[in-house]
């Protein structure tokens, strides 16, 4: 059933200090980690979204035993056979990959996707996979369904990709620590390199340049992850933060790996007080305390390499740009459209619903700051940051903004709207 949910402005200052919930793209890795070492490890803080669900029980599909934080593996050599297709659900990192680690293994499988994720370009991890000597075949489109797995010839290789995807790179990582030798995979940069970060950590591989990274064989030891908060959720908290000028939010403990970063660094850019702290790491990735302060907003240009680590939060930075003064500019970021929803027509539309003013463009978009958004109807069109950054807009409207289709902010944040409400 599609929900509704009606925001509004609250017309006051903010003041707060929110954990948000565990990182998704670092509980994915936590998850597969655990799944391919043999033995018992311990995740706390995984993020409590239904991608990481679908994780979760992609991995209890191979014979893994999760049971809250313990995850039990008999290890990726001694897999059990799914007896059904694992669906992925919305998630894809979760298809990626899977389709990554399991197409050097013995084990055949299939995974399928919702509506969404099975109109979403798969076949680009075919050549770099293949490469490997894994196996993997998408449907005729280049979608899920795909089957993969059930390798007898797994090689080492060297292969550079054409866009900065941490999911391709990691798919391709995951696959080559199966390899008889060492793989090497390059691509532009900007991307978020936690994979590599936590192979170096468990000494399974090295940078050969500052994108190429070589991967290692051998097997991973199990282990223990305390998951720290997702930047991509806190992203929200520091958009409101930041549009409504004199508010503050601390979010303690978050994932402060550069290729998150963008988005802090172009609200910085905007104007934006923004004190970064880093208070530890895990497996060498930093982790830190996060303080935004909101300032009058001036316009930014985001294009280049700092599009792939901006990429998740550009339709919020739409909002963000129509209270700024001057013209925001996105270009070189056609992957938009490649994500949950063509996710360039999705912040179109969802801006002119509330009568901002942007133009789409083929490769990104341009927001006027006018300084203002009304209140409206906008469809999420099953996106969970189109959704989120909709609500995000009705906390400044000059009218109610009503989500439709609000649920699928479950994808990344269950209690998403509760916080927004109760942070007052
Ligand atoms: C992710 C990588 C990014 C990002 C996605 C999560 C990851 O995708 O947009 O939400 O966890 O590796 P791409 O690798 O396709 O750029």
């Amino acid at each position: 059933m599609m929900a509704r949910r009606v925001v509004t402005n609250p017309d006051s200052r903010l003041l707060a200090s929110i954990q948000v919930p565990g990182d998704k793209s670092l509980s994915h890795r936590a998850l597969i980690f655990a799944a391919i070492s043999e033995g018992d490890s311990l995740i706390t803080g995984l993020g409590s979204g239904e991608d990481v669900r679908r994780t979760i029980e992609a991995i209890r599909a191979l014979g893994v035993l999760v049971d809250g934080p313990e995850i039990r593996s008999p290890g990726s050599s001694n897999w059990t056979e799914p007896s059904a297709p694992i669906d992925c659900g919305n998630s894809g990192t979760t298809m990626r990959l899977l389709a990554g680690v399991l197409s050097t293994s013995e084990v055949q499988a299939t995974l399928v996707g919702d509506k969404s994720l099975s109109a979403r370009p798969m076949n680009r991890l075919v050549a770099p996979l293949e490469a490997l000597g894994g196996r993997i075949t998408p449907s005729s489109g280049g979608t899920a369904p795909i089957s993969v797995g059930g390798a007898t010839d797994v090689q080492g290789t060297s292969f550079a990709i054409d866009i900065a995807s941490a999911q391709i790179r990691s798919a391709f990582e995951l696959a080559a620590l199966a390899a008889p030798i060492s793989s090497v995979i390059d691509s532009p940069p900007g991307f978020r390199d936690h994979t590599e970060r936590w192979l170096i950590a468990a000494g399974l591989g090295e940078w050969s340049t500052a994108t190429a990274f070589r991967v290692d064989p051998g097997t991973l030891a199990p282990a223990r992850y305390d998951v720290p908060g997702d930047p991509s959720s806190a992203a929200y908290l520091w958009a409101v933060a930041a549009i409504h000028r004199g508010s503050e939010v601390l979010t303690p403990n978050i994932s402060l790996n550069p290729g998150r970063l963008g988005f802090l660094q172009v609200l910085e850019e905007m104007g934006t007080e923004v004190e970064a702290l880093v208070t530890g790491s895990i497996g060498g990735d930093p982790v830190g305390d996060v303080k935004v302060t909101g300032r009058t907003l001036r316009a930014v240009d985001v294009g280049g390499d700092l599009v792939a680590s901006t990429l998740d939060e550009l339709p919020l930075l739409a909002v963000v740009a129509t209270f700024a003064e001057g013209i925001t500019t996105v270009s070189n970021a056609e992957e938009l459209r490649a994500k949950e929803s063509d996710r360039i027509a999705s912040t179109t539309a969802m801006i002119q619903a509330l009568d901002g003013a942007i133009e789409p463009a083929t490769d990104g978009f341009q927001v006027v700051g006018t300084g203002f958004l009304g209140g409206g109807e906008v469809d999420s069109l099953g996106d969970h940051r189109i959704a989120m950054a909709a609500a995000v807009a009705g906390l400044r409207a000059d009218g109610p903004v009503e989500i439709v289709g609000a649920e699928c902010a479950a994808v990344s944040w269950p209690a998403f709207y509760d916080t927004l409400e109760e942070m007052w």
